[in-house]
């Protein structure tokens, strides 16, 4: 029987059927809550990680997904997490950079590591290069492609972070707006997604706080607290064709708390 008119109506909009994405640090978090997403938007998802047994068990339980062991600072490890995209489900058309990161304890240069810096970075930063480099491997012959990365409110303010980790996020966006030039001539965009403090369980850890805590940091947007599905959102919006002429734009999830200054604001 057909579908009456207020069924199609309500019927919910698919914003990526037929589209394949890998994600990469979906295992939990962040990236766990945008596979889930893309997949009820009828996108295919590959959870790359390296949680390998938190990473199948996940898979299991969001249909149209598979699993591939991926460390990102690991360029042999990132090719097979492509292929395996374009093997099983015949192409790539999301990339999301997602994994990432914090490091705890470093608010002193002098207690940096070069070992612990670049650790952070490896992951964050080159990663992101690694991540970049073999999906436009495969979207450039195809002339069309979306990459996203995830990068933070650390990728346009400082202090709020470590050294290395605020870093990290500002390579994050230069490589974002960089790449977006270069690969837009194929057809391909390039955005990053900044979230502010989202209770994972990164966020907990780095900040010490529980859920209520994360939820009590500082907004000037009173009367909500970012939640993943709210990161997951400004992820799909970059992933779907509702942004088709956004590029090398980093779309800040904060709240505005990064357009002003907290100390001399008259609005309290
Ligand atoms: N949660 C926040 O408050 C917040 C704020 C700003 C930016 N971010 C960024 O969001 C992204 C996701 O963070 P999250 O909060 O979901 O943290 P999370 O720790 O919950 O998830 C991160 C995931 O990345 C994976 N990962 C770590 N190293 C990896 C590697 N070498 N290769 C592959 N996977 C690896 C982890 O196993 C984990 O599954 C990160 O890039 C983080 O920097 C988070």
């Amino acid at each position: 029987m057909a579908a009456s008119a207020s069924e199609v109506a309500s019927a919910p909009i698919k914003r990526l059927e037929g589209k394949v994405a890998l994600i990469t640090g979906a295992a939990r978090g962040l990236g766990e809550c945008t596979a889930r997403l893309f997949t009820q938007h009828g996108a295919k998802v590959v959870i790359a990680d390296i949680l390998d047994d938190l990473g199948h068990s996940v898979s299991q339980t969001i249909p149209g997904s598979t699993y591939v062991h991926c460390d990102v600072t690991n360029e042999k490890d990132v090719e097979n997490a492509v292929d395996t995209a374009v093997s099983k489900y015949g192409k790539l058309d999301i990339m999301f950079n997602n994994a990432g990161l914090g490091d705890y304890n470093k608010d002193n240069i002098l207690d940096n590591d070069l070992a612990d810096f670049q650790k952070v970075v490896n992951v964050n930063l080159i990663g992101v290069f690694l991540g970049t480099k073999h999906a436009a491997r495969v979207m450039i012959p195809a002339r069309s492609g979306n990459i996203i990365n995830t990068a933070s409110v650390c990728s346009i303010a400082g202090g709020l972070s470590s050294h290395a980790y605020t870093s990290s996020k500002h390579g994050v966006l230069g490589l974002t707006k960089n790449t977006a030039v270069e690969l837009g001539r194929y057809g391909i965009r390039v955005n990053c997604v900044s979230p502010y403090v989202v209770a994972t369980p990164m966020a907990k850890e780095f900040f010490r706080l529980d859920d209520e805590g994360v939820h009590n940091i500082y907004s000037p947007l009173k009367g909500a607290a970012i939640e993943p599905q709210d990161f997951a959102e400004a992820a799909l919006f970059l992933a779907s064709n509702e942004s088709k002429f956004v590029n090398g734009h980093n779309l800040v999830a904060d709240g505005g708390y990064t357009i002003t200054n907290y100390g001399f604001t008259i609005f309290k």
